[in-house]
């Protein structure tokens, strides 16, 4: 499939916001990770994204819109929680299901009657916004259970080789996002809020606005469908050590290092020698931003059979980490 960059300049962004409005799609940076887009309201449009991904229909997708207001265009209902959150937490990394209007394609819902709605803060994202003037129904911009893109050249590398001949995207580089895990996602289509997917907002940042957050049901697959798909998987087997840098230093220690990569905390990489390793930094939003980017980069790492990740803490973003540490890995060994 063919992938044409754009600069990130007035020019580019036109040039991109033209094709979205035209039916074409447009990869583009978000504060989170990189976006694949089309025209929320044309389904032929929408159902491109689905294919260039390998994405299981019943996988809904975000709408992303310029403010409050667009959002409210395809929500049927605004209750009084969105308000809230809205209000004081957009534009930022944080999803809302609310019902959906009947005029939102079946195609972008998943044939939910919910929709799913986001109003991004990165700047290149908010410009593209104005300038198609849409509603633009965005995933991630890898394909289908990889890990998600955190900068241009992983988008290309991860769309580059689709086997989509009729279809191209256009690719806005706009640099590294800088969250680098996707949208915390909040279902406020119900009496109480319910968390579905931990993500670039911290739970406490919301339950401050809107008070305690539900975790879906047993048996309710339905209201969170992509939680249900393996997911964010290097093609080499990961296998997660879900302990403290210490034990996880010990038991490193009795491992032979060769053909595997290791991605760790600096400490824990730092308190080894191994050939093949890349630092998760020191905290929580560190270990965010370079997580996808980690991934991949030992995916490519010549030589390598396995990947090996240390991760055990839930404080704020460090939560988004473990969720998809653990959704990533074949196999996770805790202490
Ligand atoms: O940060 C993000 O959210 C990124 C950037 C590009 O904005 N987007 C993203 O999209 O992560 P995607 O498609 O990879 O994940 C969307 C998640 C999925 O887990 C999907 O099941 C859920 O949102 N979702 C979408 N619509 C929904 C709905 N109506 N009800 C429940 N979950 C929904
Ligand atoms: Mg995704």
């Amino acid at each position: 499939m063919a992938v044409t960059r754009l600069p990130a300049s007035a020019a580019g962004i036109g040039r991109a916001g033209a094709a979205l409005a035209a039916g074409e799609l447009v990869a583009f940076p978000t504060e989170t990770v990189y976006g694949l887009g089309a025209d929320g309201t044309n389904p032929r449009a929408v159902a491109n994204i689905y294919l260039v991904k390998g994405r299981p229909p019943d996988n809904p997708l975000i709408l992303h819109v310029v403010d409050a207001a667009a959002a409210q265009e395809v929500a049927r209902v605004w209750p009084d929680d969105a308000r809230r959150l809205a209000d004081r937490l957009w534009p930022g990394p944080l999803t809302l299901v609310v019902p959906a209007r009947p005029t939102v394609p079946r195609v972008v819902r998943g044939g939910l009657d919910t929709v799913a709605v986001r109003c991004p803060s990165h700047p290149l994202a908010r410009r593209l916004l104005a300038a198609a003037g849409l509603p633009v129904a965005a995933p991630s911009a890898n394909r289908s259970g990889q890990p998600s893109p955190t900068t241009a050249d992983a988008v290309a590398r991860a769309l580059g080789g689709a086997d989509v001949p009729d279809v191209g995207v256009w690719l806005v580089d706009g640099g590294p996002s800088p969250i680098g895990v996707e949208s915390t996602v909040v279902d406020v289509s119900r009496a109480r809020p319910v968390l579905l997917r931990p993500g670039g907002l911290s739970r406490e940042a919301i339950e401050q606005v809107v008070g305690p957050l539900d975790s879906p049901g047993a048996g309710e697959p339905a209201r969170s469908p992509g939680m249900r798909y393996r997911h964010y998987a290097p093609d080499r087997p990961l296998v997660l050590l879900a302990m403290d840098p210490e034990a996880a230093v010990q038991a490193l220690r009795q491992r032979p290092a060769a053909q595997t990569g290791l991605l760790a905390e600096r400490r824990v990489v730092e308190a080894l020698d191994w050939p093949a390793a890349v630092s998760l930094g020191d905290s929580p939003s560190d270990a965010a931003a370079v997580l996808f980017e980690g991934l991949l980069t030992l995916d490519r790492w010549p030589g390598l059979d396995r990947l090996v990740a240390v991760w055990n803490n839930r404080e704020g973003v460090g939560w988004a980490v473990m969720n998809r540490l653990e959704r990533a890995a074949a196999e996770v060994m805790r202490a």
